[in-house]
């Protein structure tokens, strides 16, 4: 949330009320981007554009085992400065290249990987390095079909597939690292230059720069824009350090799409920033930021950041992580429908880039999660729904909106506090005039196991009789300012306060001490919580109130001496990771902790959710949200989800059921409102609208299975939980650009939430010839080889939602008032038989909140349907244990090699049944169903066959509680 906003009052939103952009720089205010772009105007002007950089071949070093190799790197500008490269291949065919300069007048940062990583990646010991006049190579792959060429003079690295270049660096001559220089140096060498000592007019900057380095200019530019010194508004960065940035061009020839790079507000595909007729006059902004009022259509940078990029084309999808911490920039161009182009403009730090080969999006995931981590496990109520709002203001209203849910029989999870349950906004600290009971109120909302989130945010209020702000200094572990010795104030919720620098390892312990419920700690532990209490960090990017683009100076001082510039997009994570292990440790053995963040960078998916922060409660803001889950999903981080209702603004009820479609739909569900907005809760709702969002709510907690199942395979496979189009269906080009409508895991459930107002109809976009089902109605509709469109009804109580025929969906349908009252729940099995008349699904579950699974305490399970011979109409649907069968393509080998079948978890749930199967598509009614030689009670209602070219309602057979084991092995026989 953001602090003057509650100054306004929010009643309705004004279209011209928009996002305070003149609190954030462009590109043309940023000295390093203006630099940036300037250099590739440059080039773009100068057809005989060469990079200055290359390869010394003299001193080119391969590893004893060939695998890697480094070599000096100059630049013919300056050539009394060196570089160094280093270059190796990952066992999975992911290409490193790093480079740095050596020797410099100090250390570039060069941390960024070690937070951002999950491990330091094997090189491979297979792949092999060759050496020629020109260039260093190497094949590899199944086929020997991939290529690293490095080319020496210019630098320049291409990988290519079968003869095609996929990704090439510094093609275009962009690359360069600013080397660090003194100003004295810089005006020593301008003098240097026989510089009259009357009668030259000085002021011509340009003549001077040009004679000291008289190669520099045609490359660098005239002037020293913004080297030293950079004002915006009233604030004015000293950056000590100089010039520092990094540029470099990364393209892609032969992809058409470029997704990721979150977070921006914009389409999943990146529309361009660059060239005739581009979309954005910015390049892609990364720099974390508490952004006000965001615009719904914008490259400016929001909360979080994730430099991994992906291109794709029908028969190629290739990765770019640039690992680096500090604000980035990133101009998008498409010099024809099959080629984009891209220029990365950092203001700091060492070059690391991962090119990751593909060359399927699922071959990307899997790239990307090794080097990052997949997203966590979460806890099973996780993906249940929360309800937050600015502010529950007491124990009592805690306790009266928990009853109206309850009274109202509306599904909820989790109940959430903002920052007023906190005296003085001292996090931690109940104020115990409206929680005089926080423990009881608690355990009243753990009833029925049902879990709370309280807020704790980074900035800590500076007063001795907050022993969290005490202990932090007594530890010295507050972050600086530049002289790197004084403690940094600013201003936040708490007024005047300090940062505790996490990238300090002598505040971890300390910052998980603080959430024991027993201790023992460092000192001051947290008494007045529970187990169940789990943890918001807001406005960690960090936001504050009172600095530049309402974040921290850059020239703040970290652990290690590194400036706040180098490492700024990391920053938030740190706080995540730790209050995240905090929460887990408190348990023992440790349980799941949920922590939700606002600011990211890649790899936060190892340690909880994210949302899309502050949004707006308009129809814009809604669709936006939408993609912008997408595109965390597609960058590694599937735990997201957009504030139900708008942050700001007082929805109108067909607006805020829609949006309860849209959150029902996304990985994380919560509504959430700010302080000035009206109460709106479910429960407040007139009919219709209440009973449509109890039904969204119940169809949410229903699919439970669903999305669980989703995640597991996330947690192992690196696959996202939401899959656009082209992650599902790669091959087909008339969904690259589709980001309304999607797929959830590997379901075959197909959603396009409604994000408009008035609709009564959706288009939905079918992929391939191949039968889809209406999830509600059973319509059947027929899809094309290269894409049809569909119309589907879509009237307010409707969400466009179709099951892909082939798909076997388990789902749970008994209304609860939360999930884990769900637990012995028996299973409905929806059976949507493909076109050939096949199906296949599948079922994870476990304990939903401990690390047993871990030790094989879990089912995995496969349901199929397949016809009983070629020709014969019926079909046998059987369930088997996939866990078992140990397939050998799953990657969670430690759990699945400690499975066994008797294990504690499947033990428990023996009892659990399949209540009832629903078969979409028979060709025929039945004239047996059986399970062994019994006889299984059923109803049948003619329809359209799953074969047939038709549109109508489907056949539907139901089978009544066949006295199946969902965790057992059976089968059903249906004779037709
Ligand atoms: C963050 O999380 C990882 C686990 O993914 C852990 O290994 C690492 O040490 C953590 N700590 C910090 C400070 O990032
Ligand atoms: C589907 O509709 C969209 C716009 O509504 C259009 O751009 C697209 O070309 C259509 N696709 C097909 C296969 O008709």
């Amino acid at each position: 949330m953001w602090a003057f906003c509650s100054l306004l009052a929010l009643a309705a939103i004004p279209a011209t009320l928009a996002v305070k952009a003149h609190d954030f720089k462009t590109c043309s205010q940023a000295g390093f981007c203006r630099r940036g772009r300037a250099l590739s105007a440059r080039a773009t002007e100068n057809p005989a554009w060469r990079s200055p950089y290359s390869i010394d071949a003299s001193s080119l070093a391969l590893s004893p085992d060939q695998a890697s190799f480094t070599a000096a790197v100059k630049s013919s500008i300056y050539p009394e400065v060196n570089f160094g490269l280093d270059i190796r291949i990952h066992d999975d065919g992911v290409v490193r290249v790093r480079m740095d300069e050596v020797g410099g007048l100090r250390k570039r940062y060069d941390e960024a990987a070690s937070w951002a990583l999950l491990e330091e990646p094997k090189v491979s010991h297979s792949i092999q390095w060759t050496v020629a006049k020109d260039k260093v190579h190497a094949k590899y792959g199944a086929k020997n079909n991939f290529e690293v060429v490095v080319a020496y003079e210019p630098l320049k690295v291409t990988l290519s597939r079968n003869g095609q270049e996929q990704v090439v660096l510094n093609g275009r001559g962009l690359l360069h690292m600013e080397h660090y220089r003194t100003k004295e140096s810089v005006a020593q060498s301008k003098q240097g230059i026989a510089v009259p000592e009357e009668g030259f007019d000085t002021d011509d900057s340009q003549v001077v720069l040009e004679q000291a380095h008289p190669r520099a200019a045609w490359f660098e530019g005239e002037t020293e824009d913004g080297w030293w010194e950079e004002t915006f508004n009233s604030f004015t960065d000293p950056k000590p350090r100089g010039p520092e940035s990094l540029s470099l061009d990364i393209d892609f020839p032969n992809h058409g799409h470029v997704y990721g790079i979150p977070q921006h507000a914009t389409r999943l595909s990146l529309p361009t920033t660059t060239g005739e007729g581009a979309y954005y006059s910015d390049p892609y902004r990364l720099y974390n930021a508490d952004v006000f009022e965001y615009l719904a259509d914008s490259t400016m940078s929001l909360y979080g950041s994730i430099p991994f990029m992906q291109a794709h084309s029908a028969d190629s999808t290739v990765g770019i992580f640039n690992v680096i911490g500090s604000e980035t920039w990133i101009d998008v161009g498409r010099p024809t429908l099959k080629a984009t182009t891209t220029h990365w403009i950092s203001e700091t730090g060492i070059l690391d880039v991962f090119i990751l080969p593909g060359p399927t999006p699922a071959d990307v995931f899997a790239q990307y999660t090794r080097l990052t981590g997949t997203p966590a496990l979460p806890a099973h109520w996780a993906l249940g729904y929360h309800q937050c709002r600015w502010n529950y203001i007491s124990s009592e209203d805690v306790r009266s909106v928990q009853q109206r849910f309850d009274e109202e029989d509306i599904p909820v999870d989790v109940f959430w506090l903002d920052i007023e349950y906190a005296e003085d906004h001292k996090y931690f600290m109940w104020d115990h005039k409206l929680f005089p009971d926080p423990v009881d109120m608690i355990k009243d909302v753990e009833a029925i196991e049902r879990k709370m989130v309280v807020i704790v945010d980074p900035h800590l209020k500076r007063t001795n009789d907050y022993p969290v702000y005490k202990e932090a200094t007594e530890l010295d572990v507050l972050v600086k300012v530049k002289d790197g010795k004084t403690d940094y104030e600013g201003w936040c919720w708490s007024g005047s306060s300090a940062w505790v620098d996490f990238f300090n390892p002598k505040s971890w312990d300390w910052w998980k001490g603080l959430f024991k419920i027993n201790g023992p700690s460092y000192g001051w532990h947290w008494t007045e919580s529970t187990e169940n209490t789990h943890i918001w960090n807001d406005m960690n990017e960090p936001s504050i109130f009172n600095g530049p683009e309402i974040s921290m100076p850059r020239e703040n001082i970290h652990y290690g001496g590194w400036e706040h510039r180098d490492l700024h997009n990391i920053n938030g994570m740190l706080f995540h990771n730790l209050t995240s292990q905090a929460v887990m440790e408190r348990s023992n053995p440790p349980k799941r902790p949920f922590v939700l963040t606002r600011s990211f960078y890649a790899g936060s998916q190892r340690f909880g959710a994210m949302w899309t922060g502050d949004n707006l409660g308009t129809w814009e803001h809604m669709g936006v949200g939408v993609k912008m889950v997408l595109a965390n999903n597609i960058a590694g981080f599937s735990f997201a989800g957009s504030d139900v209702g708008g942050f700001f603004g007082n929805p109108e009820p067909e607006m805020l059921v829609r949006w309860y479609g849209v959150g029902a739909f996304a990985p994380f569900f919560r509504a959430h409102a700010h302080i000035d907005t009206k109460r709106r809760e479910p429960y407040l709702l007139d009919e219709p609208y209440k009973s449509i969002v109890r039904d969204i709510l119940r169809l949410r907690y229903s699919m439970l299975p669903v999305w669980y199942t989703a995640f597991r395979e996330a947690s192992v496979t690196g696959l996202p939980v939401l899959r656009p189009h082209y992650v599902a269906m790669p091959h087909d080009e008339g969904g690259f650009a589709i980001d309304d409508q999607y797929f959830i895991g590997s379901s075959g459930l197909l959603v396009k939430p409604v994000t408009h107002k008035s609709v009564t109809e959706e288009t939905v976009y079918l992929p391939e010839d191949q039968v889809y089902y209406d999830y509600f109605s059973h319509q059947a509709y027929r899809g094309a080889a290269k894409g049809k469109n569909v119309t589907v009804p879509a009237e307010l109580h409707q969400i466009p939602l179709l099951i892909r025929g082939g798909s076997i969906v388990p789902t749970r349908e008994r209304p609860r008032r939360s999930s884990p009252l769900m637990k012995r729940d028996p299973f409905t099995l929806r059976v949507a038989l493909d076109k050939d008349g096949n199906a296949r699904g599948e079922l994870y579950l476990d304990d939903g909140e401990t690390y047993s699974h871990r030790e094989g305490n879990f089912i995995w399970r496969e349901f199929a349907a397949q016809k009983l011979t070629k020709k014969s109409k019926g079909v046998r649907i059987s369930s088997r244990n996939l866990a078992a069968q140990k397939p050998a393509e799953a990657v969670d080998h430690v759990a699945l090699a400690k499975y066994d079948d008797g294990n504690d978890f499947a033990k428990s749930i023996a009892g659990v049944r399949v209540e009832k199967l629903v078969v979409l598509g028979l060709p025929a009614k039945p004239t047996s169903v059986s399970a062994g030689d019994k006889e299984l009670q059923w109803t049948y209602t003619p329809g359209i066959s799953a074969s047939e070219k038709k549109e109508g309602t489907a056949s539907v057979l139901v089978i009544k509680d066949p006295k199946l084991s969902i965790s057992g092995d059976w089968d059903i026989v249906v004779q037709v």
